[in-house]
């Protein structure tokens, strides 16, 4: 009997140590509508980087709110140093591919650094990325500069996220990647550029790399969501780059990324199986091979034997 007891109370203790489970995902396809109302009820937004048909089938299957097609893809997929040379026409392919991939979470695409270079750049780009991309809404990056092209985005008819603190596209400008916001004055400069992109119709905002508690009082000031990266817990959700989470990149893992797998190592563990099998003819088996009937076979070797004597 007492052992019963341990057992329940040991029971007990493990349910008590289990995270609560998830709130109930909104049925059907992620819009702006259903964000905001997640948003409001204080539920915890979950944003992860696409790339294409089998990452985005991935993101959108593990329940992820928003598919991010980033400009990142310069740096993860396409091997370059940084992405200020990611184009248009690389972001609307890849754009495409990604919301192929995309059943339910909304998908934001980015657009690439000198694509919103003038309001009307902004919207034609904008435009373009939703009509070829078959983007749910665009993200541009930048402060209270950016105004005039969120307020074209918007009336052209394209839903924006903007994207404040450290913004990849300029880290030459910004002395390299550097923590933004760690001056009162820096922070208060944040806040402000928060408020008018928000006023100027941002559906969202990203903060990447702001100080936690930064990040947390922009946050409580917007009426609309924050999605941080390197920005502590206190944003209204979080987004992470596809590779950094499953340890695909052999760039430098940054500070604020958790590899919550590694699968790199499986992956070319996998591939050079494959290689070996190939080198000892022990792939393709019987199984992965197609037979032809005997008369069929036996009338194709004659033929060629015919062939061959003529
Ligand atoms: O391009 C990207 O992946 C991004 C995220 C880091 C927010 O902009």
């Amino acid at each position: 009997q007492q052992q019963q007891q341990q057992q329940q109370q040991q029971q007990q203790q493990q349910q008590q140590q289990l995270p609560p489970p998830p709130p109930p995902r909104p049925a059907g396809k992620m819009n702006l509508h259903k964000l905001q109302l997640k948003y409001t009820a204080k539920q915890p937004i979950s944003m992860v980087t696409a790339y294409d048909y089998p990452s985005a089938r991935l993101v959108d299957g593990a329940g992820m709110d928003v598919v991010l097609v980033g400009d990142s893809l310069g740096m993860v997929v396409l091997g370059l140093d940084d992405t200020t040379s990611v184009t248009m026409d690389q972001m609307v392919h890849h754009c495409q591919a990604a919301a192929r991939g995309t059943k339910r979470a909304l998908v934001i695409g980015d657009l690439p650094f000198g694509s919103y270079l003038t309001a009307d750049d902004a919207a034609r780009n904008g435009v373009r990325l939703v009509k070829e991309g078959r983007v749910d809404a665009v993200k541009l990056e930048g402060g209270r500069q950016m105004v005039p092209q969120v307020k074209a985005l918007v009336a052209a008819g394209v839903a924006v996220m903007g994207h404040i603190g450290f913004t990849p596209q300029s880290f030459a400008a910004l002395g390299g990647y550097r923590v933004q916001g760690r001056t009162a004055e820096q922070a208060l400069e944040l806040l402000a550029a928060a408020r008018e992109l928000q006023d100027a119709g941002c559906f969202g905002i990203v903060l990447e790399m702001v100080p936690a508690p930064v990040a947390q009082l922009v946050t409580n000031e917007l009426s609309i969501p924050t999605i941080g990266i390197g920005a502590g817990v206190g944003t209204s959700g979080q987004v992470q780059v596809f590779h950094d989470l499953l340890g695909l990149y052999d760039g430098k893992v940054p500070k604020f990324a958790r590899q919550f797998g590694q699968l790199d190592g499986p992956a070319s563990d996998a591939l050079s199986e494959y290689s070996l099998a190939v080198q000892a003819r022990r792939f393709p088996a019987q199984c992965h091979s197609f037979g032809i009937a005997a008369e069929e076979l036996s009338s194709f070797r004659q033929i060629v034997a015919d062939r061959a004597t003529d």
